[in-house]
Formats: C-alpha cells, structure tokens, sequence
C-alpha cells in the first residue's frame, strides 16, 4: 500500500536579498533577481496568524461623491525649489523619501526647510546620525533658529513613535530611515527587515494623526536607494538629490509624486549659508561654456515642466583597439551607441575606427530622447572639426532612419532659448507650426527684439546641413 505524501516541514527561516527584498528558499551568491553579489542573508519566517472561520465586517463603501474632496493646505518649505519638486509643499499625512549620496547636501536641504515649516507647527527632526549639538552648530550658521524645531538623537524606532504622540508634530524628519531599528526585529539596523518595519510604522503613523513624514534615505554605490525597493512603493513622493562633488550645484528630482508631476526638478547651489536655490538653472549649466569650438551643442530639454538649456559635447578619437568605444556621461550610453550607428549608415559618417565620447556639462542627467538631434549634432561637428554657430540651441528626437521627430512642449524649449539670448533654433520639422504661432522674441540688445529664427528639419542629412552650414 503506498504511503500517503508526509506533508514537508514549512521552512523555518527565508534568504532575503538585502539590496532589492527579494525572498529565496535558499541562499545564493548572487541574487537572481536584482544581479547584486554577496547580498542575501538568512531570516526568520515571519508567522502570519491565520484567519480561517473569522467572518470579517463589511467595509464601510461610500460613495465616491460623498468623499470630502476638500484638502488641507500644503506646507510650504520656504524654498521655492523644493516645493516645485513636491507640487507645491509638503502635504499633511503624506510620506516623502529623499535619497541622496552622502553629503549632498539632505539633511542641510531638511533643515533649511524646518525654519519655514516651524510656522506651521512643531518640527520634529529626528537625527540617527548626529548629535543635536552638531545640529543645532549647523543650524546656527545656515540661520536655522526656531523654538518650534525640536530635535531629537534616536535611532529607536518605539522611541520616535511615542514622541510623535507626546509632542504632536505637524512635521516629522527621520534622518535617516537606514539608522532606525524597532525592537521588534532582531535584525541589525539597514537590513531589508529593518528599514521595511520602521518605515510601515512611520508612514503609518503619517496616515493617522496627519503630520508630514519625511524619511531620508541613503543611496547605495550603484545608485539606487539602500534598502529594499518596496520602501519606493511604500511612500507617496520619492525625491533624489543628486549632483557632482565637484560643482557647488545640487539637483533634486521628484522621479515618483502621488501629489505633483513627477521629472520635476529643483536647482540649488551649496554655499556656505546652506543650500540656495536657482531659478534660471540653465545660466548654471551654460556659465562656462566654451564658444567656437568643434563638438559642442546646446540642447534645449525639459526637466518635467521646466525647460533647461544644456551643453552637449562630444569628443571623437581613432581607437586603438579592435572594438571602437562609445560612451557617455549624462545620457544613456545605448542610445549615444544608436545613434552613432545611424550616423554610419544613415549619413554615412564613418566612425566605426573612431571612438565617440559623449558628456552632458554641468553634472546634469538628461534622458529624453528630445536630446537626440543635439547629440548627433555634437558628434558631427566633433569629427568634422567644425563648429555649430555659438547662437544656435537644437532639440529633436531622431528615428532609426535618421528621420527627425516631433517632441513635447517644443513652445516652453523655444522661449527658454530665447530668454537666453539664443537667436537659432533647430526643431523638427513637425513642431515647426507650433513654435511659429508661439511668436517667440529673443531680446537682442536693450529696445530691440526679434523672432526667433527657426531652422525646421525632417532628417539627419538636412539637420548636418543646418547646423553645420
Ligand atoms: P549634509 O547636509 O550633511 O549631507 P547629507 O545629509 O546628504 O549627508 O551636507 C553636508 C555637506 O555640505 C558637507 O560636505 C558640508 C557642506 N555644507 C556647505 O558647504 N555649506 C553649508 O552651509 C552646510 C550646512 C554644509
Ligand atoms: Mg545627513
């Protein structure tokens, strides 16, 4: 007679993937799921209870006019940057996760933001990593001084939540997510567990009594968020700082808002009063830019709703090894690589033995392929040694065919243009009509103004013929 399957043991302990979250059965070097080495640990199951034979009450459904729709103010920050960034402030009972490389610049950006924000309400800023000594010496010299900022040094996660309690904040800043451990879990503090837990009861305890939650988070070599990626899920706005050690300016960037639009980005400056905002952002990336040399293109681009002028250039060598290089700082690598290709067989620039570099000035990140036409313009003008007339700006996004097609809000990159002196403009031919009835003047000396001079093309070959003309 056979024996009837023995049901096998349920396992007591998971392998979690410390960088991405993922759960295994068993441990492995690498994990499969998010590709990064040495990150998967052991952990404890946790027991769900069960909850079979509970009858559950019925949730109370309203109708979706009958909700109150009326929402309260936002917090302003002070900073006009940051609050674009956010949609316009901070909203009470919301969740706001800033990432940022260490010493970008988060917890000076937080605390410049508390002076404001102390108007509203009791600020409580809660500091893991600094004592509130070296706070308050920090504050005193970026003239932060409000009786309303309460800070605290904790990394007690039951500690933070029963002070929320106590002193009932309109604003709560965790500094930082990755330092807060909760009892509960024996795990070390960082872990997935860890940050997972604390973060849950935080936001948790936004949603509840109203205050605004921010946490900051810290960013892992390779750029992502540490910690688990659910964290991102979790939170109603995820924010990166970003930018170079070696310019002064930082770029924060809402890549997700459940409350404003997302790709919005604030520019400021680090000086030695704290963070400063900048509201023409492309004097920053154009402040040194070189005229009359070969390689070099201004692109006009948009960082959500904000048009920005950037320097594109290019630089392009004979390589020295078999397989020709193609990289880029500032622009997805894959694509400078496609449009190199098109290049080749589309205009018939031969750089297969040539290597082609490609770099965004300034530090500045730009993905849309509206940089395209900009791109390819820089790398011409680099293998042609000729450059593109130092009052030209270009946008555009190029197909495989070395068609040139329309992108969005071709009005906003014109006037942004203009604004900057910039009398040619180089668009596809499709936005061309757009632009034209936008009627955009450039100021060319004190009392007098013309339009700008619009160049519309339909493909690479017409486009080297414009620029380069
Ligand atoms: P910080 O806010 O501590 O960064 P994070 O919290 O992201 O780690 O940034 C500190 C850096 O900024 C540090 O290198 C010193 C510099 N800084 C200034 O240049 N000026 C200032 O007024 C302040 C407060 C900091
Ligand atoms: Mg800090």
């Amino acid at each position: 007679m056979a024996k009837p399957p023995t049901k096998k043991p349920a396992p007591r302990s998971v392998y979690v993937c410390q960088s991405c979250g993922a759960e295994y059965r068993k441990w492995a070097g690498q994990c499969p799921d998010c590709g990064t080495w040495n990150s998967i640990s052991e952990q404890a199951v946790q027991t769900v209870n069960s909850r079979v034979g509970v009858a559950a009450a019925p949730l109370p459904a309203v109708s979706i006019t009958d909700i109150d729709s009326s929402q309260a103010p936002r917090r302003s920050s002070g900073l006009p940057e940051l609050d674009r960034v956010l949609g316009g402030g901070f909203v009470p009972g919301s969740a706001i996760l800033i990432g940022g490389d260490p010493g970008i610049g988060k917890s000076t950006l937080l605390l410049q933001a508390s002076q404001h924000l102390a108007a509203d309400g009791i600020v409580l800023y809660v500091t893991g990593e600094e004592s509130t000594q070296q706070v308050r010496l920090r504050g005193e010299r970026i003239q932060v001084e409000h009786a309303n900022i309460h800070l605290a040094a904790s990394n007690d996660l039951e500690a933070i939540l029963a002070t929320i309690e106590e002193i009932q904040p309109a604003t709560v800043i965790i500094d930082s997510i990755q330092t807060t451990v909760t009892s509960r879990l024996t795990s070390a503090p960082g872990t997935v567990a860890q940050v997972r837990d604390c973060a849950a009861a935080l936001i948790q305890s936004a949603k509840q009594r109203g205050h605004a939650m921010v946490l900051v988070g810290h960013v892992t070599k390779d750029g992502s968020l540490a910690g688990p990626r659910v964290l991102e899920h979790m939170v109603d706005a995820v924010i990166y700082f970003e930018g170079d050690r070696g310019h002064a300016h930082r770029i924060l960037r809402a890549v997700k808002n459940r409350f404003g639009p997302a790709g919005e980005i604030g520019v400021f400056e680090m000086s030695d009063a704290g963070l400063m905002g900048i509201q023409d952002a492309s004097r920053i990336f154009l402040a040194e830019r070189a005229v009359d040399v070969p390689g070099s293109v201004i692109l006009a681009c948009m960082e959500g709703t904000r048009p920005l002028l950037v320097e594109v250039q290019a630089l392009v060598a004979p390589s020295v090894y078999a397989t020709s290089k193609r990289s880029a700082v500032g622009l997805d690598t894959g694509r400078v690589a496609m449009l190199t290709a098109v290049l080749e067989r589309r205009i018939g620039l031969p750089l297969g033995q040539q290597d082609v570099y490609v770099n965004v000035v300034g530090g500045a990140r730009i993905l849309e392929p509206a940089a395209d036409l900009a791109v390819m313009l820089a790398i011409i003008s680099a293998y042609q040694e000729r450059p593109m007339p130092a009052n030209m700006a270009a946008f555009g996004e190029v197909g495989l065919t070395g068609e040139i097609r329309p992108v969005g809000q071709p009005e906003a990159r014109a006037r942004e243009a203009a604004n900057l002196g910039f009398s040619q403009l180089l668009l596809p031919k499709h936005n061309h009509a757009r632009v034209q009835e936008a009627n955009v003047a450039v100021t060319l000396a004190p009392d007098s103004k013309r339009a700008i001079q619009l160049k519309a093309v339909r493909n690479m070959a017409e486009a080297a013929q414009a620029g380069l003309a």
